[in-house]
């Protein structure tokens, strides 16, 4: 097919810049655009690469507030380190920028009035929770209260945590501001929302009907959106930490994190390119990729191109190769329970193995379902196929040419029929990794390349040149060249997946191009062309050091379940007086029953030294009721009476429950009169 694009604009999601990036980060999205964009340098194509860090949004207010200092911090901090784990990692950007910048302020402004102008938001007033101490609106994290499910008290406004419900914040039970402590109210408060039901005709033909070619789970995720029916979206939010709204009597409001976020790929190429971004982004000899993770997918292909769509001059996405996420040691990746390998540390602990981690992430890359990064198979990986079958095939041509022929490219004789269907393998490696490429499809281009370095290891295996030595100089010549010619295609075939060692093979193959169109030949390298000294590309990693590292895994793993152990935090001081206001006393079990239809409650009778008295408690799952006759217990003597199951019950029996909900009755060490005070 006739291509009818120029040029080619890859954007990568801008990661949060609230913590480090880690491995499920490059291998869901910066690998694969990296290899894509490599690989169309490669042809000799124009394209771009634009990333940068995501600089807005609560969770990062949430935690400059936790550690005292300002979102601004915070961001530096994290821009700082994620970028250089990019540099690192060899993720070839053209520009990685962020959104907090000059810049992108004014685009993600100048863009947001210009639809309001073009009457394309509409105003809607609603309720939010607003925090009378702290003046300010509360964003749904920033309240915390009882879930109305389980009855957490940590629960969060958008989520309890500990049985996984999504919440709004009105239905927290208790609802407290988590800046002030106080208990939120409601109040009104305006907002521009992007009336995405607006869009649904043209979203339904340009994806369902125009593209049909994505990926059956991008595909997928955007039918069923479009299918239950789209809402018209909040673009904006009361916050001090975003960018301004641009509106006559906004005060307070910025624009929401995801309506800015998109825009910062603009903002981004009008930075490198202040006098030719425009063509990139208008001319529909543009071809635009979106490279993502899955969780975004609504948000590029549905609320980004109804942006631009109703900005009117932009090109839309011609792809959104999402990725499915990748897990380590078969749990998901998680930043707070610290479940990941962080590119930070791992350049720490394996430096100069960058290519490993880029080789395994692809070779396992998750494009079509989730998948599994384990230590065991990052050694697998590395010993098996980089070092065994790519490394040892490139180690052994240049080993032996420098043995033979003094570090010449030696000359090729005649070939035989199986040199020439060893050339003939190899040459159809180019057509195959292309169309892989060109469909996105990574990890199967990845291991066509590696299948090269295979018809290579296995050519030398056969042919055996070592041992002809003494007796056929002419043949062995011909077989180091075609060796040597075939780690020469490798050199370029993995320039985009492993581009550290392929430029390490060039150098020791002292090639001078490299580009796409060579691949197949088999006359890359002149004879006589002088190689440079021997380096081993790959090594072998050691069982040690695959054990340190999954025991770090599980040292992480008992640390938090050390922590969800943890006992909750204290609540509020009160004064003495409070607590002497409790009347605390010891009573003797005389009876307890269960109580009819009721499988939480037993019914106490106790002597409490006055009489008796009966009381209701809810411990019937922890204990048999015949278990506590006759035992002392504690309990408060002045709560006002209630009634439970039509019983009035006297005073609440003290239990400690631990942070698995167990209940233990409280029973005096010793012997003690019934009747005697707590204190
Ligand atoms: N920061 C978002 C995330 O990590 C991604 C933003 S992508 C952009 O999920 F398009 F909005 F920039
Ligand atoms: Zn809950």
């Amino acid at each position: 097919m006739e291509n009818k694009f120029k040029r080619t604009l890859v954007t990568t999601a801008l990661p949060y810049a609230n913590g480090p990036v880690h491995i499920g980060h490059l291998a869901g999205v910066y690998v694969p655009a990296d290899i894509y964009a490599r690989y169309l340098r490669l042809k000799g194509e124009e394209v771009l690469l634009i990333g940068g860090s995501d600089e807005h949004g609560v969770p990062i207010t949430i935690k400059a507030r936790k550690e005292g200092v300002s979102p601004q911090d915070i961001v530096d901090r994290y821009h700082k380190i994620i970028k250089e784990s990019f540099e690192e990692f060899g993720i070839s950007f053209d520009i990685y920028s962020r959104t907090s910048s000059k810049i992108h302020h004014e685009m993600a402004s100048d863009f947001f009035r210009k639809l309001y102008d073009k009457g394309e938001f509409i105003e809607k007033v609603s309720q939010q929770y607003y925090d009378e101490e702290a003046q300010q609106f509360l964003a749904d994290r920033y309240i915390t209260g009882t879930c109305p499910h389980c009855h957490n008290e940590r629960a969060y406004g958008d989520q309890c945590e500990a049985c996984g419900t999504s919440l709004n914040a009105t239905d927290l039970i208790n609802p407290k501001s988590a800046i002030s402590g106080s208990q939120p109210v409601l109040r009104d408060t305006k907002h521009w929302y992007l009336p995405l039901d607006k869009w649904e005709p043209f979203l339904r033909e340009w994806i369902l009907e125009g593209h049909k070619e994505w990926r059956s789970n991008v595909y997928g995720q955007c039918k069923s959106w479009i299918d239950m029916g789209l809402q018209p979206r909040a673009v904006s939010r009361d916050l001090d930490w975003g960018v301004p709204v641009p509106v006559e009597g906004a005060d307070g409001k910025v624009l929401y994190v995801w309506f800015d976020a998109p825009i910062g790929y603009i903002s981004n190429t009008k930075e490198l390119l202040p006098d030719s971004w425009e063509k990139w982004w208008k001319d529909p000899e543009t071809k635009m990729l979106h490279f993502i993770g899955k969780d975004n997918i609504v948000f590029h292909c549905i609320v980004f191109p109804a942006m631009l769509k109703a900005e009117g001059s932009y090109n839309l996405p011609e792809n959104v190769p999402a990725n499915e996420f990748l897990n380590l040691e078969g749990d998901k990746i998680s930043t707070s329970r610290n479940w990941a390998v962080w590119l930070h540390e791992y350049l720490r602990e394996f430096p100069g193995k960058q290519d490993v981690l880029r080789y395994v992430l692809t070779a396992n890359a998750p494009e079509t379902k989730d998948n599994d990064f384990t230590w065991r198979d990052f050694q697998a990986r590395n010993n098996n196929e980089l070092v065994a079958i790519l490394g040892n095939f490139v180690n052994r041509s240049l080993v032996l040419t420098h043995k033979y022929f003094g570090g010449k490219v030696p000359a090729a004789g005649e070939l035989n029929d199986y040199d020439r269907a060893t050339l003939a393998e190899f040459t159809n490696v180019k057509a195959t990794v292309e169309s892989y490429l060109d469909n996105y499809r990574f990890r199967d281009a990845q291991r066509e390349a590696m299948n090269l370095a295979r018809i290579g290891n296995k050519y030398l295996a056969d042919t055996e040149p070592w041992k002809l030595a003494k007796t056929d100089m002419e043949r062995v010549a011909t077989i180091l060249n075609l060796a040597l010619q075939i780690s020469a295609n490798l050199a370029i075939a993995f320039e985009p997946f492993l581009p550290f060692s392929a430029a390490k093979l060039r150098h020791m193959l002292n090639m001078s191009e490299c580009r796409w169109e060579q691949l197949g030949s088999s006359t890359l390298l002149a004879e006589g062309t002088e190689l440079a000294a021997t380096e081993l590309l790959f090594e072998k990693i050691e069982d040690a050091t695959i054990d340190a590292q999954i025991q770090k895994l599980q040292d992480t793993k008992r640390a938090n379940e050390l922590n969800e152990h943890k006992a909750n935090p204290i609540r509020e001081n009160i004064e003495f007086d409070d607590f002497m206001k409790l009347d605390i006393r010891v009573g003797k079990v005389l009876e307890c029953t269960k109580v009819p239809k009721a499988d939480k409650l037993l019914q106490f009778r106790i002597d409490d030294g006055l009489g008796g008295r009966t009381i209701v408690s809810g411990i019937a799952k922890h204990y048999n009721p015949e278990d506590l006759v006759g035992k002392n217990v504690c309990f408060v003597a002045n709560l006002a009476p209630r009634k439970l199951r039509g019983i009035e019950s006297q005073g609440m029996i003290l239990s400690a429950e631990d942070a698995d909900g167990r209940l233990v009755v409280i029973t005096p060490a010793d012997e003690v009169k019934p009747g005697s005070e707590v204190k």
